[in-house]
C-alpha cells in the first residue's frame, strides 16, 4: 500500500513531539486564547501580538502607546491594570478596531512559543475550523498544537483536533486524494471528537461538553459561560489569522 503523502501529527500538550520546521501548525486554545485572536480581528483589530508574560505585555504597550491596548488573564479574570480580559464577546468593533492588542493569557500564547521553528502557524479554534481545514488540507505536514489548561490535556482542544482532521480527510477525499497518514496521537484526538459528535449528533449542545472540560469548569465558576457558548460555536468566522513568525505579530 503506497505511504500517504500527507501527515497530520496532534501535540495534545504544548512540547512538540517532532521537529516543525517544514510543518504547518495550527496553534489552539478553544477557551478561550485562539477564539478571542479570531473575534478581535475579524471586528477590526489591526493585529494582535502574543505575549509570554503579563510583564511583556505592559512592556509592549509602553513602547506602542494608545494605538494599543492589552487584553489577557490570569486565572481567567482580566488583569490587574490591563484594559480588558479574554473574553471573545468583549472584542466588540466599538473596543478594537483600528487598535493592536497586546494579548497575555496563562496557556494559549504561552504556547504560540512552542511553534517558532515551524513554517507557518496558523490560528485555529471551533469558530473557524474549516476555514483552516481548506488552508491546510493539501500541506504535507500538519500539527496541531494544543495549548492546554495549566500543562493538562483538555478536552475542548482535542475536539478542535479530530474535528479539524475529519475535516480535512473529507475534503481530500472530495478532491480524489488520499487520507493524510494519522500519527497515534492524532488517531486519539479524532476518536475523541467521534466520541463528542455522537453526542452532538444525539441533541447535546457542544457547549455542555465543553462546560464539563477543565478550561470550561473554571470559566462557568467565573461567570464566563457566554464564552463557552461562543466558543462552541462551528464556522462563525472565514478567516485564517497567521502569526508572523519574523515580526511575532497576528493578522
Ligand atoms: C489561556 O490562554 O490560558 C486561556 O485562554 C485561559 C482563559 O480561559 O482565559
Amino acid at each position: 500500500m503506497p505511504v500517504p503523502t500527507t501527515r497530520f501529527d496532534v501535540a495534545l500538550l504544548p512540547v512538540a513531539a517532532e521537529p516543525l520546521e517544514d510543518t504547518v501548525v495550527v496553534v489552539v486554545d478553544v477557551l478561550r486564547a485562539t477564539t478571542t485572536i479570531i473575534s478581535a480581528l475579524a471586528n477590526g483589530a489591526t493585529e494582535v501580538i502574543p505575549a509570554p508574560s503579563v510583564d511583556a505585555a505592559r512592556e509592549l504597550h509602553r513602547k506602542l502607546g494608545n494605538g494599543s491596548i492589552m487584553g489577557g488573564e490570569r486565572r481567567g479574570k482580566i488583569v490587574e491594570g490591563f484594559h480588558q480580559g479574554n473574553s471573545p464577546i468583549e472584542y466588540t468593533p466599538e473596543v478594537i478596531a483600528g487598535k493592536q492588542l497586546i494579548l497575555a493569557t496563562t496557556n494559549g500564547t504561552v504556547a504560540m512559543e512552542e511553534c517558532r521553528a515551524a513554517s507557518e502557524v496558523v490560528v485555529g479554534a471551533m469558530v473557524n475550523v474549516d476555514a483552516v481545514a481548506e488552508h491546510v488540507c493539501h500541506h504535507p505536514k500538519v500539527c496541531v498544537m494544543c495549548s492546554g489548561t495549566d500543562r493538562i490535556i483538555t478536552s475542548e482542544d482535542v475536539c478542535f483536533a479530530g474535528l479539524l482532521m475529519e475535516r480535512v480527510i473529507e475534503k481530500r477525499i472530495a478532491a480524489g486524494l488520499e487520507s493524510p497518514f494519522l500519527t497515534d496521537a492524532a488517531s486519539i484526538a479524532l476518536a475523541h471528537w467521534q466520541h463528542v459528535d455522537r453526542q452532538v449528533q444525539a441533541g447535546k449542545p457542544l457547549a455542555d461538553v465543553f462546560r464539563t472540560a477543565r478550561g470550561g469548569v473554571n470559566l462557568v465558576r467565573i461567570g464566563h459561560d457566554d464564552d463557552i457558548v461562543f466558543a462552541s460555536r462551528l464556522d462563525t468566522f472565514s478567516t485564517v489569522p497567521k502569526l508572523n513568525l519574523d515580526t511575532w505579530t497576528i493578522g
